[in-house]
C-alpha cells in the first residue's frame, strides 16, 4: 500500500521529547536499551515520520487493562482479535496479564506502528507471529470471541472504510461474542471540528456511536464516559469505552 503521509504533533509536542519519555516508560516494563539506542531511534523517526504522533505519545501506556470488560475478557475462553492494534501495546498487556498467547491475533493495515513497537519494545523476535498486516481483512467469518477495538473508529475519516471496519468485526465474530474497545468522543452536541493535521477525523456523540454500533447488526451497547486528558483537541472531547455483543 502506498505510504502514508504521517499527521504532526500537537502544539506543545515534539517527536525528541515524546520518543524520549515513552522509552522510559518502556523501562518501566523491564526493556533494557543499548547505549546510543535513543539517538538511532530519533535519527529514523526524524527520517521516515510517525504516522500517527498520539501512539507515540501513550506508547508504554496501555489502556486495555482499564476497560470496563477487560476482566471479564481474561476469563474468556475463546480467541481475541485487537484489530486496528497499532504498536501493540494492548496485545503486551494481555500477555503480561496472563492471556494465553495462542488465542490473541493482532491486525492493521499499516505496519509503521507495530514496528514501532517492535524499535521500543526490542521483542521481534518473540512476537512477531502475533501481527497481520494486510490491506484488506484477512480473517474468515465466526473465528473470534472477542474483537477489542481501541482509537480506531476515530482515525477511520472515510464512511465506506468505517461501515467495512464495523462489518468485518461484526462477521469475524461467533454468534454470542464481543466488540469492546474505545473511541474518543463527543460531550453534548455542537458541531465537531476535526483537526486537519493533528486532530482525530470522526468524533461521535453517544448516540451516534451506539447508531454505528446497533446499524452494524450489534447489540445496544454498554458505554462508558471517561475524561480525556489532552486539551489540545477541543474542550469538550472524552473517551467513550463500548462494549456490545453480536447476537446469539
Ligand atoms: C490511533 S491508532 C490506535 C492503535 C491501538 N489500537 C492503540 O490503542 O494504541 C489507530 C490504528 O488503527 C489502524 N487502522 C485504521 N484504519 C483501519 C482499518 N480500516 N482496519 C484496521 N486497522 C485500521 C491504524 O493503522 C492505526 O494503527
Amino acid at each position: 500500500m502506498p505510504a502514508q503521509k504521517s499527521l504532526r504533533f500537537p502544539p506543545g509536542k515534539t517527536l525528541p521529547e515524546e520518543l524520549s519519555i515513552a522509552m522510559k516508560r518502556i523501562e518501566a516494563h523491564g526493556v533494557v536499551y543499548p547505549e546510543g539506542y535513543y539517538q538511532t531511534l530519533l535519527e529514523k523517526y526524524t527520517r521516515e515520520g510517525v504516522r500517527y504522533p498520539h501512539i507515540l505519545m501513550i506508547l508504554g501506556q496501555p489502556r486495555i487493562n482499564n476497560h470496563f470488560f477487560y476482566s471479564r475478557a481474561l476469563k474468556g475462553t475463546g480467541r481475541l482479535l485487537d484489530y486496528g492494534c497499532g504498536t501493540g501495546d494492548n496485545v503486551r498487556q494481555l500477555l503480561r496479564d496472563g492471556f494465553p498467547r495462542e488465542r490473541i491475533t493482532a491486525f492493521d493495515i499499516n505496519r509503521a506502528s507495530i514496528d514501532l513497537g517492535f524499535d521500543l519494545y526490542r521483542d521481534k523476535e518473540e512476537i512477531n507471529d502475533f501481527f497481520i498486516v494486510s490491506d484488506t481483512f484477512t480473517s474468515g467469518p465466526a473465528e473470534f470471541d472477542m474483537v477489542y477495538s481501541a482509537s480506531v473508529f476515530h482515525v477511520i475519516a472515510d464512511d465506506e472504510e468505517f461501515n467495512n471496519y464495523l462489518a468485518n468485526a461484526w462477521s469475524v465474530l461467533r454468534p454470542g461474542g464481543t466488540l469492546f474497545g474505545s473511541t474518543l468522543g463527543q460531550v453534548g452536541e455542537g458541531a465537531s471540528r476535526p483537526h486537519e493535521e493533528w486532530g482525530p477525523p470522526r468524533i461521535m456523540t453517544r448516540e451516534q456511536l451506539a447508531g454505528c454500533l446497533t446499524g452494524a447488526g450489534f447489540t445496544l451497547p454498554e458505554i462508558v464516559q471517561r475524561h480525556h486528558v489532552p486539551h489540545y483537541i477541543a474542550d469538550n472531547r472524552c473517551v467513550f469505552e463500548f462494549c456490545t455483543k453480536k447476537p446469539a
